[in-house]
């Protein structure tokens, strides 16, 4: 027998390789939930993590070993593989199938167990926008999938975020790039099996009947398409044009995708944007979390958005979120608000100055097409739009605004 593993090999040893799959006993298995599948798959208890243990031909097992490694080295959202185990043989020396090990994806559900519980609509439609998002991260990296659907995937909720994991990548290949046929194929593949798959639930009283699953499974195209042309459709923005990444960052929230994370590729200095699928109201909690400033959710929104984009341009990649937050505080939130005159203060609320402010800048580069800084874009905001509001402050004694995004707006000068 042989075992191709990287980590953990002696704990391996100690398993029943001698045994079929299917024979293992309980003491050994973990019971974790489990999607559906042609091979015989079991998870197990060692010292220190779970594995989950797939009987495969040796061939297949090799290549999907490959696939799993490659896309983990890539940092592409899979799970991970472990070892391969082949030349098993039972006590009469009877051959054995091989086997694949991976580590199990922990906090992962199988599709059918996020429908075990009642799902609204709009859960249904996160886990399809997560799917598009890990489709569309897959081609990005040059990887055809061939077998799409909600099986091969599993599902993570990490507080708001919804990701979605490349769970089976036998049928996978990794091509230096993607032609678009092969990519549209995927996508046709995904929206085929997702319609079945749905169907199934909706059989078996998982899914209610009135939902239609046509319609959702013909989200994924869109949600892919709209993705992938927002990701891929433009030429490359660099780093110095900041209010294109801005601009794009907003598109991308336009499509209601959220983005992750910024990262500038090492070659070229190409911004790389990393889009996720976030719950509602995850923005404020994370601002509230990262800052302790509480507001509103567009509000929120947008100072999320201005720190990753001040992270990128500090140079601040590696730097954990938490702190970049806490230089992000003082060198740009705090230093912007300091700049509006005390007679000008009680208008309205920091938080909303900060984001009309943002507003305002944007709409400034928008007709410039070009860059402006915040200073300037501060400057321009106390001057022209901050005197024509309304003291806000004396009749909000709560400091509640809801009206987040359209305030100020109307006050806005035409830079012609
Ligand atoms: N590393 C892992 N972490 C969590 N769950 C896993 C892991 N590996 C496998 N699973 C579970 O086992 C199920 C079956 O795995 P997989 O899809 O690889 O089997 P398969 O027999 O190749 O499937 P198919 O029928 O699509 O060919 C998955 O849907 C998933 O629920
Ligand atoms: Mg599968």
């Amino acid at each position: 027998m042989k075992i191709a593993a990287t980590t953990v090999a002696s704990q391996l040893l100690r398993l029943p390789w001698h045994t079929p799959l299917e024979q293992w006993t309980d003491d050994l298995l973990a019971a974790l939930p489990q999607g559906i599948s042609r091979h015989v798959v079991r998870f197990i208890n060692l010292d220190d993590r779970v594995i989950a243990v797939k009987e495969i031909g040796e061939f297949t097992a090799h290549h999907e070993y490959r696939m799993l490694r490659d896309l983990g080295r890539m940092g592409a959202p899979a799970v991970r593989p472990l070892a391969v185990i082949t030349g098993r043989k039972d006590a009469d020396g009877n051959p054995l199938t091989a086997a694949l090990v991976t580590e199990h994806l922990q906090y992962s559900l199988p599709y059918r167990a996020v429908f075990s519980q009642q799902v609204t609509p709009d859960t249904v439609v996160r886990l399809i926008d997560s799917l598009a998002v890990l489709l569309v991260r897959l081609h990005l990296q040059g990887f055809y999938w061939g077998d799409v659907s909600l099986s091969n995937t599993l599902f993570r909720r990490d507080a708001d975020a919804f990701s979605a994991y490349l769970v089976d990548a036998e049928t996978g290949d990794l091509k230096g790039s993607l032609s678009d046929q092969r990519r549209l194929y995927d996508v046709d593949v995904a929206r085929t099996n997702i319609i079945g798959e749905l169907m199934d639930l909706q059989a078996g009283g998982l899914l209610d009947c009135g939902v239609d699953v046509i319609d959702i499974g013909t989200r994924i195209e869109e949600r892919y398409t709209g993705l992938w042309q927002e990701l891929t459709g433009e030429e490359s923005i660099g780093l110095e044009e900041a209010w294109r990444v801005d601009e794009r960052i907003r598109r991308l929230n336009d499509l209601g995708f959220d983005v992750g994370e910024l990262k500038v590729t090492s070659e070229d200095n190409r911004v790389v944007f990393r889009p996720r699928v976030v719950d509602a109201g995850h923005h404020h909690r994370q601002l509230m979390r990262l800052t302790g400033l509480d507001v509103q959710e567009q509000q929120a929104r947008r100072m999320l958005n201005s720190m990753q984009t001040y992270r990128l341009a500090a140079g601040l990649e590696n730097m954990p979120l938490e702190q970049v937050a806490h230089r992000w505080v003082s060198e740009v939130f705090e230093a912007t608000i300091s700049q509006v005159p005390a007679g000008l203060k009680g208008k309205l609320q920091d938080a909303q100055i900060f984001h009309e402010i943002l507003e305002h800048r944007w709409y400034m580069a928008e007709k410039r097409r070009a860059d402006v800084s915040l200073a300037e874009a501060t400057r321009s905001y106390i001057d022209l739009v901050l005197p024509g509001h309304r003291d806000e402050a004396v009749y909000l004694p709560t400091g509640d605004d809801d009206d987040t995004d359209g305030a100020g707006l109307d006050a806005l000068v035409d830079f012609g």
